[in-house]
């Protein structure tokens, strides 16, 4: 059995320059996710249900979890001082973390604190991301814009944890994806997947449907085309979808599928968050060998313009956002 820490230490290697600071900035976020789950598990016995009152910068009614998420893991990664600073859902603004440490550290971090609101309450999986860069501006000064608006293909490491039937922590450093599933009595992630794969073909599509009238066309005659039937390519396909971009995510991953939000009118860039949904999950996608695109473009490869941008996503097994992107050229 090989804990977390132990294959991240094991694979220091694969940073020349790796100087220990990666493995416990890594090893912050391990900790917060740890404290974030143990919470999660006592939902409905503790007053950690429902909304706050308050919106975030998006827009969105705040939840409870989503503000304990945030503050907890900002707080892990301000104590180990191996951050320079930074950007949250749940913050209009970055964070800069401006102690002598911290403004020597080299990497500036993204986070969706809390993934799949909707589903807190309901005792349904939810999860929490994370896309690491490695900062531009000079190591000692503070942290600046430009350090979180790189483009996804920059990324030095991406991951998640999903707290479902196991919490686990999945991520990436540019070497494959792999996954630990944490021992509940031990509170211990153990390497369970190495080197996870998305099939090059599945037979899932995840999409909110209840949209459909709104979608762009060349969606529409994609779920159509999901649903016909066809021996040959294992049509109708399975529709599955939580409502969770982590769980939606890992579920293809492991299974084979594709995951669309789309644009609609109403939201002519969709609604999932560029920096700190979209480009760790594609990030993710492309390591486990398969793809992400806005419908046309790859994800990695949109260069940024704001911290809480949004673009349409389209993601999972390289066949399919294949198809999908053909569909896209075709009729919208
Ligand atoms: P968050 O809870 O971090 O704001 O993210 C919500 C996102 C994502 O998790 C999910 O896939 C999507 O919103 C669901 O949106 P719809 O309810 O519109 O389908
Ligand atoms: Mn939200
Ligand atoms: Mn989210
Ligand atoms: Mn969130």
């Amino acid at each position: 059995m090989i804990t977390l820490g132990e294959y991240i230490v094991a694979k220091q290697y694969q940073f020349p320059e790796a100087s220990g600071e990666f493995t416990r900035l890594l090893g912050s976020i391990r900790l917060a996710a740890k404290v974030v789950n143990r919470e999660i598990n006592k939902a409905g016995l503790v007053d950690i249900i429902g909304a706050t009152g308050e919106e975030n910068v998006q827009g969105e009614e705040q939840q409870k979890l989503d503000v304990y998420a945030n503050e907890k893991f900002k707080a892990a990664l301000e104590a180990r001082g191996e951050v320079c600073g930074v950007t949250t859902e749940e913050e209009e603004n970055f964070i800069i973390f401006n102690s002598k440490k911290q403004s020597h550290s080299k990497y500036v971090v993204l986070m969706d604190p809390l993934d799949g609101s909707s589903n807190i309450d309901v005792n349904v999986t939810i999860g929490t991301i994370f896309s690491i860069y490695r900062r531009i501006s000079p190591v000692g000064s503070p942290a600046t814009k430009e350090d979180f608006l790189q483009p996804g293909n920059k990324q030095v490491a991406a991951g998640y944890v999903v707290y479902g039937s196991s919490t686990m922590l999945v991520y990436t450093t540019g070497y494959g994806v792999h996954g630990f599933t944490c021992d509940p009595s031990l509170g211990v992630f153990y390497l369970s997947h190495e080197n996870m794969q998305i099939p090059a073909q599945g037979n899932i599509y995840s999409i909110n449907e209840g949209n459909y009238v709104k979608f762009p066309d060349g969606i529409k005659k994609y779920i159509k085309y999901c649903q016909e039937r066809d021996e040959q390519t294992h049509r109708p396909y399975t529709s599955r979808y939580i409502g969770s971009l982590v769980a939606d995510f890992h579920r293809n991953m492991i299974k084979g599928g594709v995951y669309m939000y789309p644009s609609f009118a109403s939201a002519p860039k969709g609604k999932l968050r560029l920096l700190y949904e979209c480009n760790p999950m594609a990030f993710l996608a492309e390591q486990a060998g398969g793809k992400a695109t806005d419908g046309y473009r790859r994800i990695l490869d949109i260069i940024p313009s704001e911290l809480h941008e949004r673009t349409p996503f389209v993601c999972g097994s390289r066949d399919m956002v294949d198809m999908v992107g053909d569909f896209m050229q075709e009729y919208s």
